[in-house]
């Protein structure tokens, strides 16, 4: 253990240069979000995860949306805001329950599934006039709520390859018997129950595909581990969210599936020779 901040790159990248670090692997988000990847491929420093530009699928819920509505993929119906008084305006008409959520990093919290207008109001209110989440709060995206159940699949890519998905699901409740508030994961369990070999090539062929190809489009290429937040709806999986990491807690439970060392998959990617 070393005493340095996740969000203190620098110093991180100082600490892999004095103790010549050969492979950094990225846990959290934030140094991702704060293109650690890039400070440290600059240095020509061996590291895991996507670049500052890559990692924009889960910095900026407005650019995740933006690129699946681009290429066609299944996703919530969704508006984005930079107006307080435009977001507010739309509420009033839209139907309910409707989801109102924080564009940028907000720990997991920036989520509200408003049952009601007053609650999409309020959530409105807090995260562009209060800015409980700073400057995570500029934009807001105001989206169809959906039902089913939720599922996080994983893949390794290096940008051209993808490995096989591995999909998790979350408890994602606190207290006991699951009574208490949301929360970004209490413990998980992988496989689901349902999770096929038939889910798993459709979710490759029209969620996890075209969003790689997308980002290539758009002059990104991803590597890393790309985690897709999914709701199964009756018309089929849709995207909830993306994160550019392992998930916490789900790295615990889909590591130890891995036959692979871990290792060789992560020189892998970073050599795009997966
Ligand atoms: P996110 O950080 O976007 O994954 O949202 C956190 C949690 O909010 C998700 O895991 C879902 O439980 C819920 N959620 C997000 N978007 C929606 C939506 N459009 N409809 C229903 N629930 C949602
Ligand atoms: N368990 C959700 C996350 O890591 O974002």
């Amino acid at each position: 253990m070393t005493p340095i901040q996740p969000d203190d790159v620098e110093g991180l990248l100082n600490f892999a240069i004095k103790h010549k670090i050969n492979l950094t692997i990225v846990g959290p988000e934030v140094p991702l979000a704060l293109g650690i990847v890039d400070l440290f491929n600059g240095q020509g420093l061996q590291i895991f995860g996507p670049t500052k530009a890559a990692a924009q699928l889960e910095t900026s819920k407005a650019f995740a949306k933006d690129l699946l509505k681009k290429y066609r993929i299944p996703t919530a119906q969704s508006q984005t805001f930079e107006s307080y008084t435009s977001a507010k305006r739309y509420v009033d008409k839209c139907n309910i329950p409707i989801v109102v959520k924080a564009d940028g990093l907000a720990s997991g919290k920036g989520v509200y599934i408003a049952q009601t207008r007053d609650q999409a109001h309020d959530a409105i209110n807090l995260i562009m006039k209060t800015k409980i989440f700073g400057s995570a709060g500029n934009r807001i995206v105001i989206e169809e709520y959906l039902s089913g159940e939720e599922v996080s699949v994983f893949a390794f890519t290096d940008g051209n390859q993808v490995s096989q998905l591995i999909a998790a699901c979350d408890y994602k409740r606190a207290y006991d018997t699951g009574e208490g508030p949301n929360t970004g994961g209490m413990g998980s369990y992988s496989p689901p129950t349902f999770w096929t070999s038939t889910l798993e090539n459709m979710i490759l062929k029209d969620i996890v595909l075209p969003t790689l190809k997308g980002l290539e489009k758009e002059g990104i290429t991803y590597k890393g581990i790309l985690y897709a937040g999914l709701i199964m709806t009756s018309e089929g999986p849709k995207v909830l969210e993306f994160n550019c990491r392992f998930g916490d807690p789900e790295c615990q439970v889909i590591l130890p599936r891995l036959k692979t060392d871990l290792i060789e998959v992560i020189l892998s990617v970073i050599n795009q020779t997966l």
